[in-house]
């Protein structure tokens, strides 16, 4: 987001704890693509644009802190990105619960004072999530709805669904932030995001910049790696790309180039002070099935080998169900989609294939073992073939070889645990 906002004019300051190397080290992972150190990428940025960012290593649940940052900058935007986003990692424990919670509302509540002490014109761009809504049976409005009730209209927030306790934190956030901006005359916008994929963040390919140490991380293990990126990694060390149940989960999904653009976009384009306004942002929608094929498509074009097998889902979600939200908030600001799912794709296996090593030597952290009943059990495949045995090493490519797929991207039939029961 830094290097986007500079290469379009804007000083940028920042804050970060350095959690995020913390949390997948926690898990067993790390980065698909390497990542340098901070001052390393601060001297390439330097390099690149011209301007070293002001980047303070602080921690956002720390009052003083944010105030400290505020009175530095005086900023007139805030894209606030500074929070844990992954739902397994929320749902380990009470104590991972806790403190993910904890952490992001937190954090925010921080924000939110030091804007009304020291930038009270200031626009929040605060990153939600697309998971707040849950998978309601009902179309999902951007953020509020009409409702008549008893012969009485109102708009009124639309309920929020939340699936983990990391969702939970975004809504309460969503909550503070829209009471911060009625009763502090705050401006923001709340951003429901889509899962964001992808390793290029720049919409041309020519911007993509050429020092790694410039580059994004991707990682791969159950907690902070999506299930694209675990599809891409599993693609280039051969590995099944493995969904969770039946696959039908349907969810929108954004490049990340696309998101800067969004994100941009809304800070340029601030709302009246007092104003909470919330944009779904995401580009398309697939089940998790639809992505794995086209995943598959593309590796297998690229002279890959992919096969996809079912494991039991460690989640509690509905797999199947209606999914239809509204996204037309930013494109009434001009948001354009710059780049389709498969060029995304490719760019990505390009970008992982010079790391299949890496991603290889941490095959292990590509199972799911966090399990939404608060067990630990690494997930079994479902279908016909060997299960893998995560006790012994998970995806040493035997159980990829014993499944019986002739087609990259068929997926073996399977009879749902959970229907077979109820039948
Ligand atoms: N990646 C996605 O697909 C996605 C989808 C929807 C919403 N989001 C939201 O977007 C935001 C960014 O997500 P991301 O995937 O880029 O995650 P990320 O982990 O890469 O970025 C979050 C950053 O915030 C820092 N951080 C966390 N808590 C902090 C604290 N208390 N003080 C200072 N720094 C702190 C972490 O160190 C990390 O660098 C999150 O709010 C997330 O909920 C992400």
């Amino acid at each position: 987001m830094a290097q986007y906002l500079t290469a379009r004019g804007h000083e940028v300051s920042g804050i970060d704890a350095g959690f995020r190397r913390e949390w997948v080290a926690e898990m067993g992972g790390r980065s698909a693509l390497p990542v340098a150190s901070v001052e390393e990428r601060l001297d390439a940025f330097e390099s690149a644009y011209d301007r070293r960012p002001h980047l303070v290593q602080g921690d956002l649940t720390d009052k003083d802190v944010v105030y400290r940052l505020f009175e530095d900058v005086r900023p007139e935007a805030i894209v606030h990105l500074g929070e844990c986003p992954s739902a397994p990692y929320s749902m380990i424990d009470a104590d991972h619960a806790i403190w993910v919670q904890r952490n992001n509302i937190e954090g925010t509540m921080n924000v939110l004072y030091a804007m009304r002490d020291l930038a009270p014109e200031a626009h929040l761009v605060k990153l939600g999530t697309m998971g707040e809504y849950g998978t309601p049976n009902l179309d999902i409005p951007e953020g509020f709805f009409e409702i008549e009730y008893r012969g009485r209209r109102d708009r009124l927030p639309f309920p929020r669904q939340a699936g983990s306790w990391y969702h939970w934190s975004k809504v309460h956030d969503s909550n503070n932030v829209m009471f911060a901006c009625r009763i502090f005359g705050l401006r923001a916008t709340d951003v429901m995001q889509g899962v964001v994929y992808g390793t290029r963040f720049f919409g041309s390919a020519a911007d993509h910049p050429a020092d790694p140490a410039l580059h994004t991380r991707l990682d791969f293990d159950q907690a902070f790696g999506t299930a694209l990126n675990r599809f891409c990694c599993q693609s280039v060390i051969g590995e099944p790309l493995t969904l969770f149940g039946l696959g039908n989960q349907r969810r929108g999904f954004l490049p990340i180039c696309d998101s800067m653009q969004c994100l941009t976009l809304a800070v340029d384009n601030p709302p009246e002070a007092g104003d909470y306004r919330v944009f779904n942002q995401f580009e398309e929608t697939y089940t998790i099935s639809e992505l794995a094929a086209k995943v598959a498509a593309v590796a297998s074009g690229m002279g890959l080998d992919p096969r996809i097998r079912r494991i039991e889902n460690p989640r509690k979600e509905m797999e199947e169900h209606h999914y239809n939200p509204d996204h037309d908030h930013l494109p009434a600001l001009g948001y354009q989609p710059t780049r389709d799912m498969d060029s995304e794709l490719r760019a990505m296996l390009e970008d992982l294939l010079p790391h299949q090593d890496r991603i290889a030597a941490k095959r292990d952290v590509l199972l799911p073992d966090i399990r939404w009943d608060g067990s630990r059990r690494r997930s079994a495949f479902l279908d016909k073939a060997a299960s893998l045995d995560a006790g012994n090493g998970a995806g040493t490519g035997s159980a990829a070889e014993t499944a019986n797929h002739d087609q990259p991207g068929q997926v073996e039939p399977m009879v749902d645990p959970v229907l077979a029961r109820a039948r």
